[in-house]
């Protein structure tokens, strides 16, 4: 049907005559002459047809935004002055002697060149607005990022291994998605959460190095970098210690990031313990792009007599931490009372914060500003700007709480504060997190749940603490986070039996229960299972750094909404009483709401 692609014809073109096809993007009818811009999957090339061609001069005047068309021309350049220096084809045009019209279009619900349109609209015609320059920039994108990542573990002897969608339930901290069994009724399959226990199977099997590009499945309360059903690259390696997997994925992202986007990481990736992390940043995904700290302050807290800080400074989970802000001086109270609400969603009773109008020495309090300044003796005051390092002009936020509460409030704060003052620097800083808790304790359900998952190894020389002090077991898990987003995350796993049971009874599982669940695992731990270990990356986050784009929906080709449902087919939606019949479901009026299943 075509010779050449639209976007790839150039001046070495000149006489030549091309057939083409695509889509009309434009069309202008200049009394007498009809440009027609036709758009391939290359980029697009302007089509003049003039009077003189009756039958292609036709088809153009009939033609309109988006309708197919075939095109037989011949190139010639641009008459003197209309060359559009933005176009790559902006010196030639083709004159058209031929035009057939493929397919009509209806008038769009939006134009292509729009960039104002509602993300509902984008998704409820997804297949228009994946037409748009942008998307089609995004999902070739990502095609090349998953090429390179292929490319990369296919000269390293990695197999790729689809696993099991219709599956049993994969312990990753969310809710499954499930699917009932019509030959066993009452019965469910699980959707996986990623495909972790069947890689450690594979490594039982002998494949020694596996990966997949995995989907996997999440009912979770979604985010612009979360979505229910997402892409992962999931890796898993035989015979490994956390070196090992570290180096070949270090090199692997350096090469993705390198070949695709020409961006060069840092050689090595700088590590950082947990515990560091949440110091010094108050969380575990650290954006070091930003070069603001939090201050330690929960020792010298313990004597003072203000009791906002003083009671969670001497109580055992409490911290007091600060957050100095460069140029904060200059924020005004209302502005203060924005950032006072907004670590209030992070539990946080108050935001106290001292300004430093003079900090020059001799100064003492005489150059602070504060409603707190008078609960505080000048030796703490004067402490509290030594540590911090404020200067004139700065301004010290206080986070007083439970620790979780004041990591997260200030670690919050620290990213809010440096956008909004426009103090992230430009550049690429990504970080490996490292010994991480084995356990997370849950106040609300009163027991340890996994930091990771459940299949996670401890540090052999915690193995001692694991029943007796659970809370300080530390692992052997890493993470791999970039200017603050989490791209990946794995870890040397259990390979004994023995140690697997000890887990699951530290995280409160009954040994029948351990058995009922992952019985299958410990059976194939039981037959020489290597020692093994691995990592996931959430290739969509990745496409999206990559991409330069703040949202995973706009690199993924049929995205859900935050509700987790998809505007263009309408998924989910309701069934037959028939087939729900066949898997022995019926559905019951939900309290309040409309129907859902049961
Ligand atoms: P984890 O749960 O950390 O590890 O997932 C790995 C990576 O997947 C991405 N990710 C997501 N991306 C989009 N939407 C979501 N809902 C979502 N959830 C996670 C993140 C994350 O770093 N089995 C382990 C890996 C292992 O131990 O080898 C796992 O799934 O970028
Ligand atoms: P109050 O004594 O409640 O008036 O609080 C004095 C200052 O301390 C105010 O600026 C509050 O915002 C702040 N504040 C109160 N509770 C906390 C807390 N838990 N952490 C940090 N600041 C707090």
């Amino acid at each position: 049907m075509r010779t050449r692609l639209s976007g790839q014809l150039s001046l070495d073109d000149i006489e030549q005559t091309v057939a083409l096809a695509g889509w009309v993007s434009h069309r202008r009818d200049h009394g007498g002459v009809i440009f027609i811009d036709l758009r391939d999957r290359s980029g697009q090339v302007q089509v003049v047809a003039a009077p003189e061609a009756a039958d292609a001069f036709a088809v153009a005047a009939e033609a309109r935004n988006e309708f197919v068309l075939s095109v037989v021309g011949t190139v010639r350049r641009r008459p003197e002055g209309t060359a559009n220096p933005d176009l790559p084809t902006g010196e030639i045009e083709v004159a058209a002697q031929r035009m057939e019209l493929l397919n009509r279009a209806e008038p769009l619900p939006f134009q292509l060149d729009d960039d104002e349109i509602s993300e509902q609209v984008r998704l409820r015609y997804r297949f228009l607005d994946l037409r748009r320059a942008q998307m089609q920039a995004a999902l070739r994108l990502r095609h090349r990022i998953l090429g390179e990542i292929r490319n990369f573990l296919d000269q390293r002897d990695f197999v790729e291994i689809e696993t099991p969608i219709l599956t049993r339930s994969t312990p990753e901290g969310a809710r499954d998605y499930l699917v009932p069994s019509r030959t066993r009724p009452g019965e469910f399959f699980a959707l996986p959460q990623s495909p972790q226990l069947f890689k450690q199977l594979l490594m039982a099997a002998g494949f020694e190095r596996y990966y997949q590009i995995a989907r996997c499945f999440r009912d979770e309360d979604l985010r612009a970098d979360r979505q229910p059903e997402f892409t992962q690259l999931d890796v898993e390696m035989s015979f490994v210690t956390e070196d090992d997997v570290i180096a070949t994925m270090e090199k692997l992202m350096r090469q993705v990031f390198h070949n695709v986007a020409d961006i060069r990481l840092p050689e090595p990736i700088p590590r950082m313990p947990h515990a560091e992390a949440i110091s010094r940043y108050g969380s575990d995904r650290p954006d070091l792009r930003i070069p603001l700290e939090l201050t330690e302050l929960t020792e010298l807290m313990k004597a003072v007599e203000f009791q906002v800080f003083a009671a969670p400074a001497q109580s055992p989970a409490g911290r007091v931490a600060a957050l100095a802000v460069p140029g904060g001086g200059s924020l005004s109270r209302a502005q203060i009372d924005q950032y006072t609400e907004f670590v209030k969603q992070f539990g946080a009773r108050g935001l106290a914060y001292i300004k430093v109008n003079d900090s020059s020495s001799g100064v003492g309090r005489a150059g602070l500003q504060s409603p707190i300044l008078k609960f505080l003796p000048d030796e703490t005051l004067a402490r509290i700007l030594e540590r911090s390092g404020a200067r004139s002009g700065d301004l010290i936020f206080f986070g007083a709480d439970q620790a979780a509460v004041v990591n997260q409030s200030l670690g919050a704060l620290r990213l809010e504060i440096a956008r909004d003052l426009g103090l992230v620097e430009a550049g690429w800083r990504p970080l490996w997190v490292v010994d991480f808790p084995l356990l997370a304790w849950n106040e609300e359900n009163r027991r340890f749940e996994p930091q990771h998952h459940p299949f996670t190894a401890p540090r052999a020389d915690h193995l001692d603490w694991l029943e007796s002090d659970s809370g300080r077991v530390l692992s052997r898990a890493y993470d791999l986070v970039l200017n603050g987003t989490e791209i990946g995350g794995g870890s040397i796993r259990i390979h004994q039996a023995d140690l697997q049971r000890r887990v699951f009874a530290a995280l409160g599982m009954e040994p029948a229960q351990a058995q009922a669940e992952f019985g299958f695992l410990l059976e194939a731990f039981r037959y020489g299972a290597p020692p093994h270990g691995g990592i996931a990356f959430g290739i969509d986050r990745l496409a999206a750094m990559l991409g330069g784009v703040d949202s995973i929906r706009d690199v993924i080709a049929f995205p859900k909404t935050q509700r987790a449902a998809c505007l263009l087919t309408e998924a989910p939606s309701r069934v037959d009483g028939k087939q729900l019949g066949e898997l022995g479901l019926r559905t019951v009026k939900a309290r309040g709401e409309g129907e859902a299943s049961s």
